[in-house]
């Protein structure tokens, strides 16, 4: 019989790849999205797969919203993606990123102990959780937290929690530690979108320059696509576990920055650079670079996208968009 999985955070970037990946495995996709009154299925549309997913109304922040999508999908998994996600937002939001984040998840898992416990979860945690840890060079899951910003606070409560309710209840829950990954739907405020709309943007004389913050912050970037088929495979194995998801390379934002350009053809990125104040952080988190060799060796998950392709991919789907709004337009 077919397996049917609940998605939260459907509507963001991972939630789309990760429903197009378990649909294509021959799921039933519950997708449980905050909002029915002004939904936005721009990220669902771009896969196509809008009309195959089941609709679910369920805010992490309300517990019988979520034991009622519980109730009705009756999930064999159920992966937690849903947050307030963006690092800068947290600073200024920090009780609703906390909401969401960390109560959000316990909420969830109470639903799923009291209506389905054998239903497996997996919580979306995150190498921000790391902060400045990179003591061996890189970091793996022996790395001891040391979050720099709230929603890295935040999300370390999650992970606890999820490592709890498998220690205190014999819950599959697994959290997977993923670090930066990136796709053609990406939100726009995080960086390598903005810097590949940004340069669409400049190609497309609709813009003269890009302000950016800090260009030396380093991450391990990978692609979105990859990264939601470690996910899948983590509610596959035998035992319930936590893993680093990585490619194991890193690049700095100026790194980015640089081939962006060059993928759209222009050559002088500096001159369309400036950098603002704004958008440099209370406290960084400044180099992340992950060693997840104990996906590679337990679950056979490797990425397939290099970081050149994942750029070259984000500013040609840019510079698409673009190009077809000009075409409408005129
Ligand atoms: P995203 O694009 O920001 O998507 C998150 C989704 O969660 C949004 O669609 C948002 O919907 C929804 N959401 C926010 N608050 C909610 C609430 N109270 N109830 C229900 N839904 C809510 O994030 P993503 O990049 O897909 O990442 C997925 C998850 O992985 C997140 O938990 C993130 O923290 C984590 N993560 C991401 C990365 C990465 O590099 N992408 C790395 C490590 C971990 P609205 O906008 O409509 O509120
Ligand atoms: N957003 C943004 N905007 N970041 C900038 C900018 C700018 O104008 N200029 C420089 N940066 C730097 C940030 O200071 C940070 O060091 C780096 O670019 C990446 O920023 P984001 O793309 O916003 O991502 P993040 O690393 O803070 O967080 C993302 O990855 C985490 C995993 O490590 C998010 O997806 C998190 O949800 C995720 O957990």
């Amino acid at each position: 019989m077919a397996k049917t999985a609940l998605v939260t955070g459907i509507l963001g970037q991972d939630g789309p790849y990760l429903a197009k990946h378990l649909l294509d495995n021959g799921y039933k996709v519950y997708g449980m999205m905050s909002r029915y009154s002004n939904p936005n299925f721009q990220n669902t549309d771009y896969l196509g797969i809008s009309k195959d997913i089941n609709f679910i109304e369920g805010d992490l922040t309300d517990e019988s919203s979520l034991m009622g999508v519980v109730k009705h999908a009756r999930p064999d998994e159920v992966y937690n993606l849903a947050a307030q996600s963006f690092v800068g937002s947290s600073w200024e939001q920090a009780k609703h990123t906390t909401e969401v984040n960390s109560l959000g998840v316990l909420y969830m898992l109470n639903a799923i102990k009291l209506l389905s416990p054998t239903t497996k979860f997996y919580q979306a945690s995150t190498s921000e959780m790391f902060g400045t840890g990179i003591e061996n060079g890189y970091q793996d899951e022996n790395t001891q937290f040391h979050p720099r910003s709230p929603y890295g606070v935040s999300k370390v409560y999650a992970y606890w929690m999820t490592v709890n309710y498998r220690e205190s209840f014999g819950m599959f829950t697994c959290n997977g530690i993923l670090f930066n990954h990136e796709s053609p739907i990406r939100g726009i405020q995080f960086v390598t979108r903005k810097i590949t709309d940004g340069v669409a943007k400049i190609k497309h004389g609709l813009a003269k320059e890009l302000r950016l913050g800090n260009l030396d912050a380093k991450r391990d970037w990978g692609f979105a696509g990859d990264y939601v088929e470690a996910m899948h495979l983590m509610l596959q194995a035998a035992e319930p576990d936590d893993y680093v998801v990585a490619t194991g390379e890193t690049h700095t934002v100026q790194e980015f920055v640089e081939l962006a350009f060059d993928a759209a053809g222009i050559s002088d990125w500096k001159s369309y650079i400036t950098i603002d104040p704004r958008f440099k952080r209370p406290a960084e988190v400044p180099n992340l670079l992950g060693k997840a060799e104990k996906a590679k060796k337990q679950l056979g998950w490797t990425p397939k996208v290099t970081f050149p392709e994942l750029v070259k991919m984000m500013v040609e789907a840019d510079l698409k968009r673009y190009e077809i709004q000009k075409r409408n337009s005129a």
